[in-house]
């Protein structure tokens, strides 16, 4: 797919709590087909110090209001300068980046697993599923009740399901201490979040012989495979999670 570096134009910035808030951007020409997994290289003007683009999954398009989102967790400098960008602002961007979860077999009964800012690819994956007929479980872990966002927009995609960690919403615990792991059957499960979130769900996927891919989150610095930083050890050698990846079968990963 072709590669675009493209100013956006941000028209809006909304802030869900302390550490989330949702980039609404608009383009001068038509957003091209996205595909659910993939990402873009962000810029981060006016940040000296954050001169590497930073990798941000496509959360959400909308082809009729030519409108993409990205919904990003403030983790240092340069994802806290992106919170501070106004309506009216640009921002650069090189898309689409990376490969894609791959499509269900029909009937498959399907879950996508999010923790973390690894919540951010599953809203566009579940609506490119429920499009394609499918109706997703969804489990979502979140620290705290006060925490929990988009609920209501992952109810239009699926059964939605929650963890918190103290136990103020949903069931206590992480997204892999949830009962419908071993009250389900499923046949795929696609996965974002922390690592030990998506090895815990590999190794219950092979041992369940379930389809499980996931999306890593491996540091990056050019996101077109030419720095190598982020390798990844797979059956077929060393990947670049920027351009072999981000999503993975789990079978392929050398955990
Ligand atoms: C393919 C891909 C898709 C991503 N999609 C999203 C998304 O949709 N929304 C979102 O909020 N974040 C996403 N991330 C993570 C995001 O890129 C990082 O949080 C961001 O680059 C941090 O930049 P910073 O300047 O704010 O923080 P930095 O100052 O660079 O880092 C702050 C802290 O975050 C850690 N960190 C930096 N990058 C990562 C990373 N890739 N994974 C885990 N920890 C990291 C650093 O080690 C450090 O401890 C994605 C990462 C990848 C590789
Ligand atoms: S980030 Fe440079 S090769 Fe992947």
């Amino acid at each position: 797919m072709t590669k675009r570096i493209e100013d956006l134009k941000v028209i809006g910035n909304k802030h869900l709590n302390n550490d989330f808030f949702i980039l609404e951007l608009t383009c001068d020409t038509k957003f091209p087909i996205l595909a659910p997994g993939q990402f873009a290289q962000v810029r981060v003007d006016g940040s000296p110090e954050t001169f590497l683009r930073r990798p941000i999954s496509i959360h959400d398009v909308d082809y009729e209001r030519n409108t993409l989102k990205l919904l990003i967790q403030i983790a240092g400098k340069g994802t806290q300068t992106l919170s501070e960008l106004l309506p009216g602002d640009n921002l650069n961007i090189i898309y689409p980046l990376g490969n894609s979860f791959s499509m269900p077999a029909e009937n498959d009964n399907i879950l996508l697993a999010g923790g973390g800012c690894g919540i951010a690819p599953l809203l566009f994956l579940g609506k490119y599923l429920k499009s394609n007929g499918f109706v997703p479980d969804i489990i979502l872990g979140f620290r705290n009740k006060e925490r929990i966002i988009e609920f209501e927009d992952y109810l239009q995609i699926g059964n939605v399901f929650i963890t918190t960690e103290d136990g103020s919403m949903g069931e206590k615990g992480y997204v892999t201490n949830h009962s419908i792991f071993s009250t389900q059957n499923y046949d795929r499960i696609c996965c974002c979040g922390p690592d030990s979130m998506m090895k815990a769900i590999g190794e219950y996927c092979r041992r369940k012989d379930i389809v499980c891919e996931v999306s890593l989150e491996n540091l990056m610095a050019c996101g077109i495979g030419a720095c190598l930083c982020c390798v990844v050890n797979t059956t077929g050698g060393n990947l670049c999670t920027c351009i072999d990846g981000p999503v993975f079968n789990v079978n392929d990963l050398k955990w």
